[in-house]
C-alpha cells in the first residue's frame, strides 16, 4: 500500500531524510511492506547548495503544499514558533506527525501529544532524543512491562567531546570549545548545548514517557559545563573519576528526580567511557535490570534513520491496521522533588596552614554531611593576589546527602575567613551506599 509523506524543513536532517527514503525506498518496502511515496519537501530557500540533490518536482516553498499532499507531515524546521502552528495545523487536518523537535517537545509537547491523542493521530518523535539511537522505542515499547527506576546518560556530543578533549588534552573550557567550533561540533552560539538546554529537553522527554506524564520543564535543574575548570576535571582523575555532562531522571521512593549538571562518574562506569562526540543513555527497570544504549546522538545521516523508523512504523499502522494508534499518553501531571540526595565532591581554596579542615567539616557536621574522603594537594592556586598566602584545593568527597543540607553547609562554609573565592560543587553518581 503507499502511504504520502511530506518534509517542511530540508536542512541537515531534513535532506538527510530525502536522501534515505529516495536511496532506500526498495528495501524499505521488502521489509515493511508499504510503500513510501515522498510527495513534497518545503523549504523557504531552494538555492543553498544541498548533501543530497532533492528532486524539483517535489521541491516547494509554501508548507500548504506538504499538507495537502501528505499522510505523514515530517516537521523538520526547528524552533517552537512556527514548528508548533505546522504541526497543530498537520494535526487538524487529520494528518500524523513526526518530528525531531526536542525543543518544542520538551517544552510545549503535551498540548501537542494531548490534540493528537484526541483526534486518534500519532506524532513520531524517535528523533528527538540520541539521533539514530532507537531509545524512544526501546523505552515506549521494548521495555513496555517495566516500572523504569532511573533513566540516565549522556545526551549531547558537543559537550561530551569539549569534556573528553579536556581530559585527553589538558586544555581548558575555552580552547576545547574553540576546537569544537572548528570542527564543526559546536554552533556559532554553542549556548544551547554548552548551557546544558539541549541536554535538557531530551531527558525530558525521556522522562514523559518512562514515568507515564508531563511536568513542567521549568522545573528541572540544568547546569551546564561553562564553568567547569580543568583544575577539578585533574583533581577528579586523581579520585578515580571521570566529569560528564549527564541527564539524570530517577525514582526515589515517591519522589522524582529530573537534572542535568557536571557529574563526577567512577572511571570504570561504562558512560565514563562514553567519548568525543558519542552519546549513552542507561536504563533501568524493575524487570530487565539495566541496560545501555549508545551511538551516534546527532548528524544528518543517524537522525535521518530515527526520522524514516517513526514514518515506516506510522505507514505501516496506516497501511495494515487501517488506523495508526496514537501512543497512550497518560493525563498525570508528575511533580519534581529539587532536594536530590547525591554524593559531592567540593573544593574549597584555602590557605595551608592547621585547622582549616577542621573548620570545615564543622560547618558540614552541623548540616548532617558527613566526609567520605578529602585530598589536599601541596600546589598553590593561581589566584590573583593571593600567591604570597599560599592558597591551595583542598578537595572533600561526602557520602550521600540531602541537596538543601548541602547548600546550607556550602553557606556557612561560605562566611568561613579561610576560604577563598567561591566553593566548586560537583555531584558524584556512583553505585556505592
Ligand atoms: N542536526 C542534527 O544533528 C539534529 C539531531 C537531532 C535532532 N535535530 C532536530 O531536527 C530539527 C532540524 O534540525 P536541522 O539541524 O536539520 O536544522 P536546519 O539545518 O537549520 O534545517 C531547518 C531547515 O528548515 C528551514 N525552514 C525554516 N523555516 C521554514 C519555513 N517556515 N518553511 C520551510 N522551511 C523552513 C530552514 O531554512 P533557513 O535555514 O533558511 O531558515 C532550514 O533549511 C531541529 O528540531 C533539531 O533540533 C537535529
Amino acid at each position: 500500500m503507499r502511504v504520502r509523506v511530506g518534509i517542511v524543513g530540508c536542512g541537515v536532517v531534513g535532506t538527510g531524510v530525502v536522501e534515505l527514503l529516495l536511496k532506500n525506498s526498495e528495501l524499505i518496502r521488502e521489509r515493511s511492506g508499504v510503500d513510501l511515496e515522498l510527495t513534497r519537501v518545503a523549504d523557504k530557500d531552494w538555492q543553498r547548495p544541498r548533501s543530497f540533490y532533492v528532486p524539483s518536482d517535489i521541491r516547494t516553498t509554501d508548507y500548504k503544499e506538504v499538507l495537502e499532499n501528505s499522510d505523514i507531515v515530517v516537521e523538520l524546521v526547528g524552533g517552537k514558533g512556527f514548528a508548533k502552528q505546522l504541526i497543530k495545523e498537520a494535526l487538524e487536518k487529520g494528518k500524523h506527525v513526526v518530528s525531531a523537535n526536542k525543543h518544542l517537545l520538551a517544552e510545549e509537547g503535551r498540548e501537542l501529544f494531548e490534540l493528537a491523542q484526541k483526534k486518534g493521530l500519532s506524532i513520531g518523535f524517535e528523533a528527538s532524543v540520541g539521533g539514530g539511537i532507537p531509545i524512544i522505542k526501546a523505552v515506549k515499547e521494548s521495555l513496555v512491562g517495566n516500572r523504569i527506576r532511573a533513566i540516565y546518560g549522556i545526551l549531547n556530543g558537543t559537550t561530551n567531546y569539549i569534556l573528553t578533549r579536556m581530559l585527553e588534552e589538558e586544555v581548558d573550557f575555552q580552547s576545547a570549545l574553540s576546537e569544537a567550533q572548528e570542527k564543526g561540533y559546536a554552533e556559532a552560539d554553542p549556548s544551547l548545548d554548552i548551557d546544558g538546554w539541549d541536554t535538557a529537553h531530551k531527558i525530558a522527554i525521556l522522562s514523559y514517557i518512562a514515568f507515564g506524564g508531563f511536568f513542567d520543564f521549568s522545573e528541572v535543574y540544568v547546569e551546564g559545563i561553562r564553568g567547569v575548570e580543568l583544575l577539578d576535571i585533574e583533581l577528579g582523575r586523581e579520585l578515580g573519576y571521570t566529569l560528564k555532562l549527564l541527564a539524570i531522571a530517577k525514582r526515589r521512593d515517591s519522589e522524582l528526580e529530573v537534572r542535568v549538571h557536571p557529574t563526577f562518574l567512577p572511571q570504570e562506569d561504562p558512560l565514563a567511557k562514553v567519548s568525543d562526540v558519542y552519546n549513552a543513555i542507561m536504563v533501568e527497570g524493575d524487570f530487565v535490570g539495566k541496560t545501555m544504549f549508545y551511538g551516534k546522538g546527532a548528524g544528518s545521516h543517524p537522525t535521518a534513520s530515527a526520522v524514516v523508523s517513526d514514518i515506516v512504523d506510522i505507514a505501516r499502522k496506516i497501511a495494515f491496521c487501517k488506523e495508526a494508534m496514537p501512543y497512550s499518553w497518560g493525563d498525570r501531571t508528575l511533580s519534581i522533588s529539587k532536594n536530590f540526595y547525591s554524593r559531592y565532591y567540593l573544593r574549597f581554596d584555602v590557605p595551608d596552614k592547621p585547622g582549616v579542615l577542621a573548620s570545615i567539616a564543622r560547618v558540614l557536621a552541623d548540616s548532617n554531611i558527613s566526609i567520605a574522603s578529602v585530598l589536599q594537594k601541596e600546589k598553590v592556586c593561581s589566584i590573583a593576589g593571593r600567591e604570597k598566602e599560599h592558597i591551595i584545593p583542598l578537595v572533600i568527597l561526602t557520602h550521600k546527602a540531602y541537596e538543601l543540607d548541602m547548600k546550607k553547609a556550602l553557606e556557612g562554609i561560605k562566611e568561613l575567613p579561610v576560604v577563598v573565592g567561591e566553593p566548586v560543587l560537583i555531584r558524584v553518581e556512583e553505585e556505592a551506599e
